[in-house]
């Protein structure tokens, strides 16, 4: 008889993307950012006295959630942060489903949203998306038994992002909580977090580890109708968010520049993959997140592409799932990068069509 509830013993388990201690990769696969995060961050670590540690940090994280929200011309109550938007992922299950009810999610998309309903002890409600990877219009009826909805815009691991009128329409039409992932969003061309304001059912979740270049770090925010987030916060861990993490990311907001600047260099070097792979023969997906989802040519299957890429030294990510075990997710470097990685694509496919 096991210890643990049966709901627990039956599942896998989320697998996060391998994170080899060996330097000798260059990691393309879980969307890292290539460059260093903002001075800013450099100079608030450096200054920060480990004596401030023998006290417990702030459980609200008010003055950085009130760091967060100000752009948007909104107060902290609109704002909740997290120990990474997996984190923020988690409280949202075990806030707005009920153990026995059921969580919707659009498929292929982000394969943590099923183990969570998974663990919640859910049914899980997958919505197929369309031939362009986009949520289909009848998305808010096919989630109807669901009281939470989770869309992922740019989506991972296509990169696309569907139109916004039609994401505020599933808002509108579906009765629960519509949770909209915006971890790509700062690469992406718009984004929906007006949406917060627009309607009351909308959660919107961004995440420091991508555009901002905190992956280590551990910090996401979600921003919603203070009435959710009011919900949230009692659902939270009381501390889920380290000092230091509250002092970094304070750093991190205070200086959006260098992230942008960040942005704009990973959407260029996106472009110039994209059209080196598309010139080798690959069918690459349009992309508005920092990685592309790409098919290589009849020459080489994408699993054993992405073997033969580890062997030289590139890390990029394969998933053995329907729709998209033909592609390769390969997440964006430095310039300096790509042109090592698409020489070894070249390699590659010379010796699979020798
Ligand atoms: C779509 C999506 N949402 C959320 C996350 C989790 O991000 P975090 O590092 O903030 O937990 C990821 C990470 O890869 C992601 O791809």
């Amino acid at each position: 008889m096991p210890l643990a509830r049966s709901a627990i013993v039956r599942i896998a388990g989320y697998t996060p993307g391998e994170q080899p201690r060996d330097r000798r990769y260059v990691k393309l696969n879980t969307n890292e950012n290539p460059y260093p995060p903002s001075p800013r961050v450099a100079a608030a670590l450096r200054s920060f006295d480990p004596a401030r540690l023998r006290l417990y940090s702030d459980p609200l994280a008010t003055e950085l959630r009130r760091a967060a929200a100000k752009p948007l011309g909104l107060g902290p109550e609109w704002a909740i942060a997290g120990n990474g938007s997996d984190d923020l992922l988690t409280i949202a299950v075990r806030t707005f489903v009920d153990q026995g009810g059921a969580l919707a999610y659009t498929e292929p998309s982000y394969s943590l949203y099923p183990v969570l309903a998974d663990i919640q002890g859910a049914t899980r409600v997958p919505i197929a998306l369309d031939a362009h990877f986009d949520p289909p219009a009848d998305t808010a009826a096919r989630a109807a038994r669901a009281s939470l909805l989770i869309l992922c815009r740019p989506n991972a691991p296509t990169g696309n992002a569907c139109a916004r009128e039609s994401l505020a329409a599933i808002c509108r039409d579906f009765p629960g909580v519509v949770w909209i992932d915006e971890a790509y969003a700062d690469f992406a061309e718009d984004n929906c977090l007006d949406f917060v304001q627009r309607f009351p059912n909308v959660v919107v979740s961004r995440t420091f580890s991508k555009s901002y270049s905190l992956a280590g770090l551990r910090l996401g925010l979600a921003f919603a109708p203070p009435d959710l987030i009011a919900e949230m916060m009692k659902v939270k861990d009381s501390y889920n968010l380290d000092m230091l993490t509250q002092v970094l990311g304070l750093a991190a907001l205070e200086d959006r520049d260098t992230m942008l600047g960040n942005v704009q260099r990973i959407r260029a070097t996106r472009g110039r993959l994209t059209a080196a792979l598309e010139a080798m023969g690959f069918a690459v997906l349009p992309s508005q997140a920092n990685f592309i989802l790409a098919r290589p040519p009849s020459a080489i299957a994408a699993g054993a592409l992405f073997r033969a890429l580890r062997e030289r030294g590139y890390l990029v990510r394969y998933f053995d799932l329907d729709r998209v075990r033909d592609y390769i997710r390969i997440t964006i470097g430095t310039d300096e990068e790509m042109d090592g990685f698409v020489q070894a694509v070249g390699a590659i496919l010379g010796q699979a069509a020798g």
